[in-house]
């Protein structure tokens, strides 16, 4: 089986993945006991999800290989395919791919006979991103029947947005969007954020991806920080018992003040905690059902 998106996923699933991450964080113990090998493919940058995964396959007792594209033969124009070939020939059971273009997936399927794991697909999707957002949700609330959450920021570039956006309202989430005119997704439910704030259970904030604007954002970052970054005069608009979350790496001082990454409503190094929970989940289902 493949992780590419949640959307080939039911709500049950959902669940049964999250509840599995729940028991690992318990301390339930799977030991594959090096028999099984997980190679890492990133194709693109990633502290959390790359090296959170290389942690989860450590926990189940697998092996691991850490292939990066800038010091490997991609170099020389070896292909997605071919270099996703290559782990499968020399014995590795499942990879976990980054990769810049949206759908990158779609190349391999029917041609691979290893699992695959999105790390991120583009401005696509990042299922393990939104599986740790919604562990760290349900940790917190019991469970996701009208919680109402704004995500903020550069939404139309965001595969976590993208992701989110999706599988919450499956959930029975409420979700609205904000941030500004030029990253908006056409079709989202889009607010005033001061006016929504004080009505959320969370907020989640985005990066500003420079990385893939095709042109210069045209708010300066103190204008961006002005009237969409979540500063201790917003957080103390936010009602009771709200949370505040971001998939990171932040841009301090951007999208959230500095003071506000480790505030008490701030669950951001609890997602990062999480994520090796739901990626163990995750390849334990999978590396258990090739
Ligand atoms: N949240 C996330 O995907 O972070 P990385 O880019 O560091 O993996």
């Amino acid at each position: 089986m493949n992780v590419f998106t949640l959307k080939d996923f039911s709500v049950d699933e959902i669940n049964q993945i999250l509840d599995e991450a729940e028991e690992f964080k318990a301390g339930k113990k799977v030991d594959f006991k090096g028999q099984k090998v997980v190679a890492n493919l990133f194709f693109e940058p990633s502290t959390r999800t790359h090296y959170s995964f290389d942690k989860a396959a450590f926990n189940l007792g697998c092996r691991t290989q850490n292939f990066e594209a800038a010091n490997s033969s991609v170099q020389k124009g070896e292909s997605l395919y071919d270099t996703v070939k290559f782990f499968e020939s020399i014995g590795c059971d499942a990879v976990v791919i980054r990769h810049p273009k949206e759908n990158y997936y779609n190349d391999l399927v029917g041609r691979i006979s290893i699992p695959v794991v999105s790390g991120g697909d583009g401005t696509g999707n990042h299922p393990s991103q939104s599986l740790l957002d919604l562990m760290t949700i349900r940790e917190e609330f019991g469970h996701f029947e009208g919680l109402k959450i704004v995500i903020v920021g550069d939404i139309v570039h965001s595969r976590v947005a993208h992701s989110n956006y999706e599988i919450m309202k499956r959930l029975g989430m409420e979700v609205y969007t904000s941030g500004p005119k030029q990253f908006e997704e056409p079709g989202y439910n889009y607010v005033d954020f001061d006016k929504i704030l004080p009505e959320v259970d969370i907020v989640m904030l985005l990066r500003v991806q420079h990385e893939r604007h095709h042109e210069l954002m045209r708010l300066t970052t103190e204008q961006y920080h002005d009237m969409f970054g979540l500063n201790q005069k917003r957080v103390d608009k936010m009602k009771k018992g709200a949370i505040i979350m971001h998939p990171a790496p932040f841009n301090r001082n951007v999208e959230i003040a500095d003071d506000i990454v480790e505030c008490s409503k701030s669950r951001i190094f609890k997602q990062m905690t999480n994520g090796v929970y739901v990626r163990m989940a995750l390849l334990n289902r999978v590396l258990s059902n090739d």
